[in-house]
């Protein structure tokens, strides 16, 4: 890791353990310009990349035709509407209603370690761990300054972006487009082909990848739902022609944030492509008064030489090392049992008692109690927002059914859906002016529920104080904090005419401040994020919950292809996997148990089913499962993860796997999702490994030499029947 400015060619170059990122300042004007993202290079006198020498290119030469420059200048940031005619990375309405911006060079700091973002999350580190170049570019128009960070790591290869904005002018201007990272490249036809992967889904089946060829013009992905959404995910990565799993170029951006985004790419006449990722501009209107800055959230930019699996490991690392905080992020996960597949709205004290119960007998070590505890919510229909417990499900109440559980020798978690209220419930009735809507519209309904305006301050202390009191009422220690429906009818009561565009990014602000309070009230609180599934699994989350409730669909099948999506880029040890009941709720599918146990190994593994009315031979194999949990979770935590096959590309079957860091062990899980007939053996090729060790086979004893099960194999005999499954566990010898 280094960061050096060499003053003598006017270049910045940032190297993390296997890339260099160098930046340069072009012309006497000062135009900041993007010289190279790729493997690591030695020189920094590579200025010659941002061809500024080469005529008609240079600005204060040749004032009859800037825009050539302008047009075709690798622009680190670009500004708006001064003849750069691709993406704009800034645009603003300033008091006379114009939006032009034009950055150049003013300063710059390089120092140890990382700040933090004001209200944001961002990856951190110790100042041993970490260096910053900050980078300062104004608009002498309209006295804006805009900051540009960067840092790296000591440990991991990725480069985190992130900008501010500073008005410094007497006037207020409104920002109405700032993308957190703008990066301008070549992509010559002739020697690269890359593709655009990103992450797409809906309710269900949430982060599918998605290959797609990149065209001239624009091609993007985004949300404007208020949260990063089921549909579309904060991430894209661009993917050589030649790329596989573990070789080729591949450069990913990820977004550390929760609400509305925008990625894109840009290809362009000379055959450049330009990636943004920022807030996405629908919707976006952000005062900054003089004085004032606004911060944008960070982007973790990463390139790969060895293919997507280079790319996953970094950010599963990075996000491991230094952005989870929970005190639970190294820790194993204490098995949980959850009720909703169980019973969802149907059941009282005793019903989760015998649940309790029986899960202790199976060695399960926490019940949680999910949506329908509360107000006379019997249906998704009501009482959001009524944080009292429904007495007459609950006899006794909360604290006594959570000293039950406790007595019984289970661990108790809850579930709350804070940011909402139902159009039914005693707080709806007493302050309707809460909910998020446009005046004189009626809000358009979502599961039967309304937004709450968490922007106002006394909205966002009621809701702190009503999940405050119910975690102080009795000994809970995990909340599961879901998030049921997307943000329309944008406007409130509380924020002026200048304001309402700041809406969206202010909701996603109070989101953070609420779980930044409820983690420091509540360190020792295992927190779960979710909502509806999936649709808020982003590293943003992560910063506050060390796992995510990856998607509503517990079928073992789909979580394959869920998972591996999920996989790419974030570690195993934040996905909520759960066991559940056949034939599986979301599909009708039915699955060997066996394989939904290995399928949810994979994540933070727990059950969502009720444990007394399933089968007594599936019910009997739960105790094999804990222990193969307590087996594997510190490997499936901590190891690097290869993704071997992926049923999602061959249909048949899927294998993926973690190894060890000191590759002393690892685990491979193999799905025969299809039974092919009069079929011989696989022979699957392993990853990850150390070639010169040799692995003990432990299912059949066999050594093998590490080379060996890369590079020629282990054959996996084909198994009766469809969705069968097996682990494949080596151990070194001598381990
Ligand atoms: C969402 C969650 C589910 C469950 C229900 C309860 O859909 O994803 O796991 O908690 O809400 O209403």
């Amino acid at each position: 890791m280094n960061i050096i400015y060499n003053e003598k060619t006017g270049i910045f170059k940032l190297d993390t353990v296997h890339t260099s990122y160098l930046i340069g300042l072009a012309d006497e004007e000062g135009f900041i310009g993007h010289v190279y993202y790729g493997k690591t290079i030695s020189d920094s006198d590579a200025g010659y990349l941002m061809r500024t020498g080469e005529p008609p290119y240079v600005p204060s030469r040749n004032n009859r035709d800037r825009s050539s420059f302008f047009d075709a200048f690798p622009m680190e940031y670009p500004g708006c509407n001064t003849g750069d005619f691709r993406e704009s990375a800034i645009e603003v309405l300033d008091a006379g209603g114009h939006n032009a911006v034009e950055l150049t060079y003013r300063d710059h700091r390089i120092f140890q370690g990382k700040p933090g973002l004001a209200g944001l999350p961002a990856t951190f580190g110790k100042e041993e761990e970490c260096m910053t170049l900050e980078i300062d570019g104004v608009d002498k128009v309209l006295e804006l300054e805009v900051t540009l960070r960067y840092s790296v790591f000591a440990d991991v290869d990725v480069i985190a972006r992130s900008v501010s904005v500073k008005n410094l002018s007497k006037e207020s201007i409104f920002l109405t487009k700032l993308m957190s990272v703008s990066m301008d490249m070549d992509a010559d036809i002739a020697q690269e082909d890359y593709r655009l992967l990103t992450l797409h889904g809906s309710w269900a089946r949430e982060r599918h990848m998605d290959f797609r060829e990149i065209g001239y013009g624009k091609t993007s992905v985004g949300s404007a739902r208020g949260e990063s959404s089921h549909q579309e995910h904060p991430f894209m990565a661009l993917v050589s022609g030649t790329a596989t799993q573990e070789r080729g170029d591949v450069y990913g951006f990820h977004f550390v944030y929760s609400g509305n985004f925008l990625a894109q790419v840009e290809k362009t006449q000379f055959d450049s492509l330009r990636l943004q990722m920022g807030i996405h501009p629908k919707n976006f209107c952000w005062q900054l008064k003089p004085g004032e800055v606004f911060a944008a959230p960070e982007v973790i930019l990463t390139y790969s030489a060895e293919g997507l699996g280079g790319m996953s490991r970094a950010y599963h690392d990075l996000y491991r090392n230094h952005l989870i905080r929970s005190p639970y992020k190294d820790k194993k996960r204490p098995i949980l049992i959850n009720n909703w597949e169980a019973t969802y709205f149907d059941f009282n004290t005793e019903k989760l008692l015998d649940i309790a119960r029986e899960a202790k007998r199976a060695g399960i070590e926490m019940l949680v109690m999910d949506d329908g505890w509360f107000g006379h919510r019997n249906d998704d229909n009501s009482s959001l927002g009524d944080w009292q417990v429904n007495e007459e499900k609950l006899q006794g109440g909360l604290k006594y059914l959570v000293d039950e559980v406790n007595r019984i020798g289970l661990k108790f978690g809850i579930w709350f859906e804070p940011e909402m209220v139902s159009p039914d419930s005693d707080l709806y009735r007493a302050h309707p002016d809460w909910a998020i809507a446009v005046p004189g519209r009626v809000p358009c309904r979502s599961r039967n529920q309304y937004v709450l305006d968490l922007t106002r301050r006394e909205v966002l202390e009621h809701v702190y104080r009503s999940v405050s009191e119910v975690l102080h009422s009795a000994n809970i220690e995990y909340v599961k904090w879901d998030m049921n429906r997307q943000l329309c009818d944008l406007g409130s009561l509380y924020l002026g005419r200048d304001n309402q565009g700041e809406l969206s990014h202010r909701y996603v602000l109070a989101v953070y401040e609420l779980q930044e309070r409820i983690t420091r009230e509540f360190p020792d609180l295992l927190l779960e994020n979710c909502s509806g599934g999936g649709a808020r699994f982003d590293p943003g989350m992560l910063y506050f919950s060390p796992q995510i409730w990856c998607s509503d669909d517990t079928d073992a099948i789909e979580r394959l292809t869920i998972q591996e999506g999920t996989a790419l880029i974030y570690p195993l040890s934040t996905m909520g996997a759960h066991v559940s009941d056949c034939p599986n709720h979301t599909v009708g599918r039915n699955t060997p148990f066996s394989t939904r146990g290995n399928v949810a190994l994979a994540g933070t593994f727990g059950y969502e089913l009720d444990i007394t009315k399933i089968s007594e031979t599936d019910r009997n194999q739960i105790p094999e499962q804990v222990a193969l949990y307590h087996k594997y979770n510190d490997l499936v935590r901590r190891g690097d993860y290869y993704r071997i096959a992926s049923y999602r590309s061959n249909h048949f079957f899927d294998c993926y796997g973690v190894v060890a860091k000191d590759k002393k062990e690892a685990l491979f899980t193999f799905v025969q999702v299809l039974r092919r007939p009069n079929y011989h053996s696989r022979i699957i090729k392993l990853a990850g490994l150390d070639a010169a060790m040799r692995y003990r086979h432990e299912e059949t004893g066999k050594r093998y030499s590490g080379d060996t099960l890369m590079n020629a194999g282990i054959p996996v005999q084909e198994m009766w029947g469809d969705f069968q499954s097996k682990l494949i566990h080596l151990t070194a010898e001598g381990e």
